[in-house]
């Protein structure tokens, strides 16, 4: 990657503008109003794709909430997904005691929120749902299925808003294509 405009290029086409993402983040947040009802929650991000729509989510709802973050990496070659999932950085908070709503940026073969709900549910926490940004069920692998999904999208490899391609693209404040044309 030499210059800006070689950066510029691979943003093929934007998928989910920036109105758009405004728009579902509002209404996830009154899902969770509607289904805790007052009660306190712990919204977990996977980091490091959660951390733009924790971010927004945490300030969507109204309910006693508190905040943490994990670490869960998911090998890549290039675009193509290992299948390698690795918990790099644990919660610090005992979550037997909390409403966990896991806060993903996407679900694509499903492997690392499989792994991640496997771990967590291990813990006993009073309850365990899972929100996600994106769902990309053409790409399945794992048999998993989000509480709520704020967009489905193609077999798209999709950066911004929090997803990146080789860590770059992370900032964009929409969702786009990449364009893996060299
Ligand atoms: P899964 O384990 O295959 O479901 O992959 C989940 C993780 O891979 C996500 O949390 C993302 O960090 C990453 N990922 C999957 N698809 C994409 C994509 O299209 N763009 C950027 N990251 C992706
Ligand atoms: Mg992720």
């Amino acid at each position: 990657m030499n210059s800006i405009k070689e950066y510029n290029n691979k943003i093929k086409q934007v998928l989910v503008t920036k109105e758009q993402i405004d728009e579902a983040v509002k209404k996830a947040g009154a899902y969770i109003d509607s289904i805790y009802d007052g009660r306190p929650i712990l919204l977990v991000s996977i980091l490091k794709g959660a951390f733009v729509f924790m971010a927004d989510l945490c300030r969507a709802v109204t309910v006693p909430c508190e905040v943490g973050f994990m670490c869960a990496k998911s090998y890549y070659e290039g675009t193509i997904s290992t299948g390698v999932v690795k918990i790099t950085m644990d919660l610090d908070q005992d979550i037997s005691k909390y409403h966990v709503v896991i806060v993903e940026d996407i679900i694509d073969t499903g492997r690392t929120l499989n792994d991640v709900a496997k771990m967590l549910k291990a813990r006993n926490p009073i309850s365990f749902r899972v929100v996600t940004l994106l769902d990309k069920p053409d790409r399945r692998i794992v048999d998993f299925k989000a509480d709520m999904a704020l967009f489905t999208i193609p077999d798209y490899f999709v950066i911004g808003y929090g997803l990146d391609c080789a860590e770059k693209y992370r900032n964009l404040p929409y969702i786009a294509e990449y364009s893996a044309v060299e």
